[in-house]
């Protein structure tokens, strides 16, 4: 079992890609803190595994720093300790730029971008008592690549990149190792992508060499190799997870 007892937060946990890595990460015997603003879904989650006994979940916003700051001292009284943090909630609000409204900017911004900020700073003291711990953020492939109609979510997501990498250099001082990495997936099949329509769907698929979109499942394996001591030398990069669509 790869994440052996490890305590693994997760945010965005009760739906696409953080729900496969909750699913995941418990079967690779993780104490797993499932994290969402999705109350119901979120419950649901513990009925599709066979290991919902490692599975904790807490309704979170990570826009919302008291609730962060509770729900973090509440983990470490039961557990004693936080190995993993995967900043994974996200949200898209997709408009051409003369379009964008100045809420929906404010909105991604604050949940893609400060989110990660919010979880990271409150859960980094834990990792820097036991100079150990690893960081998975998502990023995805429009950080690098671009993309029409996501001037917020792709600045969120590039952002994100360079935190992962400040990140890298400033939590292993002193010899700690912590680690730091960013996956950036491509087009995967969850309820994010759900509401693109068909059309555009052919269309990024044309372009992806393996020829079709992820699952889950495939990111979630990534986040967890991350997480795992398996990848103990690997910190500040950024993993595509995308099918080659951007090579
Ligand atoms: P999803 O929409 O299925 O899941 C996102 C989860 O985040 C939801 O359960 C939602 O309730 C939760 N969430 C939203 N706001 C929150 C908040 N304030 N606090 C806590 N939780 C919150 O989306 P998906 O596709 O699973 O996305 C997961 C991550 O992967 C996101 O960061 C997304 O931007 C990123 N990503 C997804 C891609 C895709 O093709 N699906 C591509 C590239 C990146």
């Amino acid at each position: 079992m790869r994440l052996k007892d490890k305590v693994c937060i997760i945010t965005g946990a009760a739906s696409g890609i953080g729900k496969a890595a909750a699913i995941l990460f418990a079967e690779e015997g993780a104490n797993v803190i499932a994290c969402d603003v999705q109350k119901e879904n979120l419950e649901k989650l513990k009925n599709e595994t066979v290991n919902s006994d490692r599975i904790f979940t807490y309704v979170l916003d990570v826009t919302n720093r008291t609730n962060i700051k509770e729900t973090i001292e509440k983990i470490v009284e039961k557990f004693g300790k936080i190995d993993v943090l995967v900043n994974n909630a996200g949200i898209t609000r997709d408009a051409l730029l003369l379009k964008m409204s100045e809420e929906d900017w404010d909105k991604v911004i604050e949940i893609n971008l400060k989110g990660v900020f919010n979880m990271t700073q409150a859960v980094l003291p834990y990792m820097l008592k036991q100079n150990k711990g690893s960081i998975v953020n998502t990023s995805s492939v429009v950080a690098i690549y671009g993309n029409i109609g996501q001037t917020n979510y792709v600045a969120s997501k590039a952002g994100v990149i360079g935190m992962t990498k400040v990140w890298a250099k400033e939590f292993a001082r002193k010899g700690a190792q912590i680690r730091v990495n960013a996956v950036a997936p491509g087009f995967i099949k969850t309820p994010m992508t759900e509401k693109v329509p068909e059309k555009i769907i052919q269309s990024v698929v044309e372009k992806i060499p393996l020829n079709r979109m992820g699952e889950p499942e495939e990111v979630a394996r990534v986040y967890l190799f991350l997480a795992s001591d398996e990848s103990s030398y690997i910190t500040g990069q950024v993993i595509g997870v995308d099918g080659g669509l951007v090579i």
